[in-house]
């Protein structure tokens, strides 16, 4: 069955991974990126099936605007799926600084999802059968080591997943949060501890997010957590 959806992030890591494989598979996207030219010179720059909008994630008007030209493209939204985010070292102790940092983080990897999901409700609502991917983290579920931002950030979204969850059920929409632990992408360029190979690969989620979307709603896993190290 071939959706339309909505693919924030697209330009580059899982969320590029995320959109080729949903073009090849045969769904219509709407990618909202920040800069749309990341795209030009690949199929999803060039296919019929694809829209590129510009969106800005900390922004609430950008979303509503993303929206708004998606469903004027296409006929019908029936998915969104939350890959934009950003990386943080923030700690418990962070120093002035760093404010600004935290402010983003939370503006980006929390508010961003939220106010896309609320500008695209309706039309999940309007599809029966309306689906939600999260890019969360495994550091939604469990802190590690001294970063604070980041993993705030992402309970927090897991949270919102939980929610968006509840009120989703009743109206035929159905909510994954997917969790990874390191994935191979420049947001984990700077880890020493693992090397890239030995990482969670992008099109392995594409996989993933490949068979999501292909499952009845009676189905679709709530949480996902996939490690590339073993977690007890
Ligand atoms: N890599 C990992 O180890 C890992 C593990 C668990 C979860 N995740 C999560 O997976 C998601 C994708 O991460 P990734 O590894 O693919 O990271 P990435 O390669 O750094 O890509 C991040 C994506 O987010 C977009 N983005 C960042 N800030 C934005 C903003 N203000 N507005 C709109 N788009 C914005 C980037 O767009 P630009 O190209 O314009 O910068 C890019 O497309 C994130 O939510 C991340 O937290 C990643």
């Amino acid at each position: 069955m071939s959706r339309t959806l909505l693919i924030s992030g697209a330009s580059r890591g899982i969320g590029r991974a995320i959109a080729e494989r949903a073009l090849a598979d045969g769904h219509r996207l709407s990618l909202g990126v920040r800069h749309p030219v990341d795209l030009e010179g690949s199929a999803l720059a060039t296919s019929s099936r694809v829209l590129v909008h510009p969106y800005e994630a900390s922004d609430p008007a950008s979303a509503n605007a993303w929206v708004e030209a998606s469903a004027a493209r296409f006929s019908a939204l029936d998915g969104v799926i939350h890959c934009a985010g950003i990386f943080s070292r923030a700690g418990l102790l962070f120093d002035a600084a760093e404010t600004a940092e935290i402010d983003q983080v939370l503006q980006v990897n929390l508010m961003g999802p939220w106010w896309l999901t609320r500008a695209i409700w309706p039309h999940l609502v309007a599809s029966g059968d309306g689906r939600v991917i999260t890019l969360v983290s495994m550091s939604g579920r469990r802190v590690k080591g001294p970063l604070a931002a980041y993993p705030v950030s992402k309970f927090a979204l897991l949270g919102l997943c939980q929610t968006m969850r509840n009120v989703g059920w009743p109206l035929g929409i159905r909510v994954t949060a997917l969790c990874p632990g390191w994935v191979n992408t420049a947001m984990a360029a700077g880890v020493q501890s693992i090397p890239p190979g030995a990482m969670t690969q992008s099109e392995d989620l594409a996989v993933l997010v490949s068979t999501l979307l292909t499952l009845r709603k009676e189905a679709v896993p709530f949480e996902l957590a996939v490690n590339c190290l073993l977690e007890s």
